[in-house]
Order: C-alpha cells, then sequence, then structure tokens
C-alpha cells in the first residue's frame, strides 16, 4: 500500500489547477444510462472513484471512451458514454461496496428498464449513511422494492408515474436519484426540500442539456417533466469546489501565496466567510482564485451543514487549519454523525482537540509535530496532509487509497508549489 511522507515547513507558492468536480462527475455519468444517444463529459478528474464508476457501468452495458481534453478542456479527461442497451439490472455488492455513490444507478435503471437489482452500500466509515431515502421517493414515484439478500431488488412494471415528494431530510444522493428517475417517468415529478448542492445544479443543467424541462434550479424545489427519450449532449463539469477549499486551506495553513487555476468562488461561499473571518484573504481573479495571509490565523467557530452552508466535506480540513490558529475554535458536524475520526490522529502531531457530542472544541497550538498517522476516510486524510505541511519533522500518512479517492495527483500539485512530499510505493 502507498504512503505519502511530508516534510512540514514549506510555504506553498505558485499555481495549483484545480480539478473537475468528482461528486459532480459520479452523477453525470450515471446520467448515461437514462439514454441510448451520446453523453460527452469534459473536466472529468482523473480519480479512482471515477474508474469505479466506469467499471459499474460497463457491466450495465454503457460504452465508455476515455480520451485526454479536446474541444479546448485541455484538463482532465473527457468521457463519452452510450448506452444503447441496458445488459444487466444489477449492481453487485462488489463494486458499491467500494463507492456508495453506486446507488446512484437505482433510480436510472428503474426508470429505463422497469427493474433494478442495487446492493445496499453497507457499512461506512462516516456514520450509518442509509438509503431510506431513495427508497421513499420512488416507492412514491409508483416503485415496488424489496430488500432480499442485502439487496435493493425494485420493480416499477408499468414504468414511473411523476409525484410531488418532500425529502424529510435533505440529501444529495436521493436528490439525485429521484431527479434522474423524474426524467423518464411519466408526467411532472416535484421535488420539495430538494439538495441545493452546486452537484445537484451540474446535474440539472446536463439532464436540461439533455432535453429534459427542469425547473427551479438552484432552488429546493426543483420541477422536472419525464420525457420518452433523452438525446445526446455534451457537457464540461463544474471545477471541484470541496479540492478547491482544501488547497485554500492547505496554502492558509503554510501562510502561502497561491493562484488556484480554474476555481470558482460563487461556489464556496460559506468557506470562504469562514476563511476569512480566520484571517485568510481570498481573491477572484481571472483564472480562479487567489490565497493569501496577510497576519496570523485566529480560531472561528464553524457548522457544517447542506448547501449553501459550510460543507461537512471540508469539516476535517479546517480543522486541521485551526489547530494552529490564535484561540479557540468549535466545529460543530450536523450533516453526519461520527465524522470526527481525523481528532485521534491529529492528536498524535500534537493538536488540542475535545470531542462533546457533535462539536469538537480546538485549542490552538504554537506546534504540531510530524507522526505516522492513518488516513480512515477521504477528507479525513487530506486534513492530516495539511496538517504535516505546518508540522515539524517528517509525517507519514498511511492508507493513501483513501486520498486517491478523491484528490488527483494530490503530492504532485503540492509539491509543484515547494511542498517537501514524496509518495512511498508498495
Ligand atoms: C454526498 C457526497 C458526500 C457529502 C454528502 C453531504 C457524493 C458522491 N457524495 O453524499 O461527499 O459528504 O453528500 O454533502 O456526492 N441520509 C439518510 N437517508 C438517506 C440518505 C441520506 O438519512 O436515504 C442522511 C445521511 O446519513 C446523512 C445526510 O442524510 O446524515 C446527508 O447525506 P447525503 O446528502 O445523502 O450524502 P451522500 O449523497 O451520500
Amino acid at each position: 500500500m502507498d504512503r505519502i511522507r511530508i516534510k512540514g515547513g514549506r510555504q506553498l507558492k505558485g499555481d495549483i489547477r484545480i480539478s473537475g468536480s468528482k461528486n459532480a462527475t459520479l452523477p453525470l455519468m450515471v446520467a448515461a444510462l437514462l439514454s441510448d444517444k451520446k453523453l460527452v463529459l469534459h473536466n472529468v478528474p482523473r480519480l479512482a472513484d471515477i474508474t469505479t464508476m466506469i467499471q459499474l457501468l460497463s457491466q450495465h452495458g454503457v460504452e465508455i471512451d476515455a480520451g485526454t481534453g479536446e474541444n479546448g478542456h485541455a484538463h482532465g479527461t473527457t468521457l463519452t458514454l452510450q448506452t444503447r442497451r441496458i445488459s444487466s439490472t444489477t449492481a453487485p455488492y462488489d463494486i458499491v461496496r467500494k463507492m456508495r455513490a453506486s446507488v446512484l444507478v437505482l433510480g436510472a435503471l428503474l426508470a429505463r428498464e422497469g427493474a433494478a437489482r442495487v446492493s445496499l452500500p453497507g457499512g461506512c466509515a462516516i456514520g450509518a449513511r442509509p438509503v431510506d431515502l431513495h427508497i421513499a421517493g420512488l416507492r412514491a414515484m409508483g416503485a415496488e422494492i424489496d430488500i432480499d439478500g442485502g439487496y435493493m431488488v425494485a420493480r416499477a412494471p408499468k414504468g414511473l408515474k411523476g409525484a410531488r415528494y418532500t425529502f424529510p431530510k435533505v440529501s444529495v444522493g436521493a436528490t439525485e436519484n429521484l431527479m434522474m428517475a423524474a426524467a423518464l417517468a411519466k408526467g411532472t415529478t416535484v421535488l420539495d426540500n430538494a439538495a441545493r448542492e452546486p452537484e445537484i445544479t451540474d446535474l440539472a443543467e446536463c439532464l436540461a442539456k439533455m432535453g429534459v424541462p427542469v425547473s427551479g434550479i438552484g432552488t429546493e424545489t426543483l420541477v422536472i417533466e419525464g420525457v420518452e427519450q433523452l438525446k445526446a449532449a455534451t457537457h464540461t463539469v463544474i471545477p471541484d469546489r470541496i479540492e478547491t477549499g482544501t488547497y485554500a486551506m492547505a496554502v492558509a495553513m503554510t501562510a502561502g501565496d497561491v493562484e488556484l487555476v480554474g476555481a470558482r468562488l460563487d461556489l464556496m461561499e460559506a468557506a470562504a466567510q469562514s476563511l476569512r473571518a480566520a484571517g485568510v484573504v481570498l481573491e477572484k481573479t481571472n483564472r480562479g482564485v487567489h490565497i493569501s495571509r496577510a497576519n496570523g490565523l485566529h480560531g472561528v467557530d464553524v457548522m457544517t451543514e447542506p448547501y449553501p452552508g459550510f460543507p461537512t466535506d471540508l469539516q476535517a480540513q479546517m480543522m486541521a487549519l485551526m489547530t494552529r490558529a490564535e484561540g479557540a475554535s468549535m466545529i460543530t458536524e450536523t450533516v453526519f454523525e461520527s465524522r470526527f475520526m481525523h481528532v485521534p490522529e491529529l492528536s498524535r502531531m500534537g493538536a488540542n482537540v475535545t470531542i462533546h457530542h457533535e462539536s469538537a472544541l480546538v485549542r490552538g497550538v504554537p506546534k504540531l509535530r510530524g507522526a505516522d498517522v492513518m488516513a480512515t476516510d477521504l477528507r479525513a486524510s487530506v486534513s492530516l496532509a495539511i496538517a504535516a505541511l505546518a508540522a515539524e519533522g517528517d509525517t507519514t500518512l498511511h492508507r493513501v487509497y483513501h486520498l486517491d479517492r478523491g484528490y488527483e495527483r494530490l503530492e504532485d500539485k503540492l509539491a509543484a508549489c515547494g511542498a517537501d512530499i514524496e509518495r512511498l510505493k508498495g
């Protein structure tokens, strides 16, 4: 298993190119199941999760061609996806257990084929993460769903019907699943209390290009008119706002000066506001976002919430930054239970953090020390890399495969800005 070694103490300076959004790309790829026409996606990041989605969709019968940037999209991969026919309606346990976002195929398969068998994702390092909302929403559209042998077995022999469904809790994945099901359902679907994340907006805009009338884009009420057939479409994936926030925090941690090329500040206003309160300078430039720091860091309180609130996917990174701030910071996680696995590892590096139910009190310390630390999930692992950049001595990050699910060439991007970082193979 690969490890990453980081020697702390270098300021980050230069440019970092921000990749396309992983969490936008995954549902966009699944949308290809809805149509027999081509879907071309530009600016796709090169990540392990994308490879897993290619594997899953291929076994459903999607033909996928991966090329490098064309049409002026010189960054990331261009994927061309086409589903002339669905060859299997089963999403097997072996793939779903590797990547929870696999459950997104449920709505699309059911809408196109009238049947789907999708493994339950099972346990996850960050809380229980059930799929009850996905199931309840599809049932409201006329699906019959049973749980059998660890699988969701869904049928809609007469097709899905448009319905009005109010999510009892905001869920990104359930909103995406229902949007895709609604695209091929008979009639109009109204989704209330829908998630408003930029990745939802990206999917809505792509569905619109594929010929599905969608209104209320960016609001908590999405209205989708089902169609009989979708059209060919081309779409460019939005930049990754979580990768952007992560590098902004890494730069702030080292009191560096970096331009995040291709980033969009408008997609991360809550995080930008917290960072500014902590003393970080974020400026929109014509290439992206410029990050610097005039003075020291101050502790700020942060609470995670669905978009447009502070994203849970930046909570661990913000905590790493706050370990070195002046004063205390209260970090409250309201989206997921047990998403503080990074705390014991940060503590091993000298951080002072006390957990109390869903909040963590972080008291800034004058220095962190390098250590052997272990990644437990994607965002937790990158928070340890941020801490390591400012720690005295060497840190070795183990279980780097978590990081590779969501960060494209992290060590290359940081090394190009002056970090002392290397990947140790095997
Ligand atoms: C997506 C993101 C993930 C991010 C999360 C919240 C992708 C691939 N992943 O995950 O990176 O951390 O949004 O922004 O886009 N819930 C239920 N029942 C359900 C579904 C969800 O109770 O049927 C709960 C979850 O346990 C969690 C909350 O709702 O507490 C939000 O989860 P959700 O928005 O669904 O997250 P994901 O779509 O899995």
